[in-house]
């Protein structure tokens, strides 16, 4: 009926994946690009992307993640990562994002002020400036997810880890990054349980 809609259907949180099967490049590929055309606050895209595919890394992240199996029988892991560094409003790469809009001097400057007025304003009172990256990973978290079930290979988002110690494994500067999410791609084996959710009425309110 509707492809997107039938996409989220299919997506579960997959707890069981077949060791033995692989994503073949070409949908990895579309998957990256999904996450990579992905919107942000302001256009930051203050994430970057490490795909884990050695069994040799994911058997060392194990333990830091709650000793969950996807992470080791999953076809691959993307570990999401945010980077606050990048986004502080005097930072040379906030006007750099803004200027690929190719305005005229005073308007991107404008934007700049409006940027550092939001910040400090709105987000920093509120959350940290990870935080703030965070969330903008999990949108490219949704869209790695829903792309991949359009294609019939499964998911499990994953906040179940200790993030020093994934930040660690993996060698993270926490200078330039820390983790945000992970999700775990491939392909299940045995059946989905079934979809807990509340009913559509108690979450929609029109006005
Ligand atoms: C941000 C996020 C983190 C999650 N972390 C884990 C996790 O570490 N391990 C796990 O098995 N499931 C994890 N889940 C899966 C949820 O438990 C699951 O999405 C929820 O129970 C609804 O089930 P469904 O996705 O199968 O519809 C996570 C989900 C989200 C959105």
């Amino acid at each position: 009926m509707n492809a997107v809609i039938d996409a989220l259907e299919f997506r579960h949180a997959c707890k069981k994946f077949d060791p033995k099967k692989k994503i073949s490049d070409k949908k990895l590929g579309i998957i990256l690009e999904a996450a990579c055309l992905s919107p942000s606050s302001f256009g930051m895209e203050a994430w970057k992307f490490l795909i884990l595919e050695s069994k040799d890394i994911r058997e060392q992240l194990r333990p830091a993640c709650w000793d969950q199996a996807q992470i080791t029988d999953a076809s691959h892991v993307i570990v999401i990562l945010a980077r606050p560094s990048l986004v502080a409003p005097s930072n040379d790469y906030v006007k750099a994002n803004f200027s690929r809009r190719e305005l005229p001097e005073d308007a991107t400057l404008a934007y700049i002020d409006r940027y550092k007025w939001y910040m400090e304003t709105e987000v920093l009172p509120r959350m940290s400036t990870y935080a703030w990256c965070a969330k903008q990973c999990y949108i490219a978290l949704a869209n790695i997810m829903t792309a991949a079930a359009s294609m019939g290979i499964d998911s499990c988002p994953m906040e179940g880890f200790v993030k020093d110690k994934v930040e660690s494994i993996l060698n993270i500067d926490k200078k330039e990054c820390e983790v945000a999410v992970l999700v775990a791609l491939g392909f299940r084996a045995g059946g989905q349980t079934p979809r807990q959710r509340h009913e559509s009425k108690t979450l929609i309110e029109y006005r």
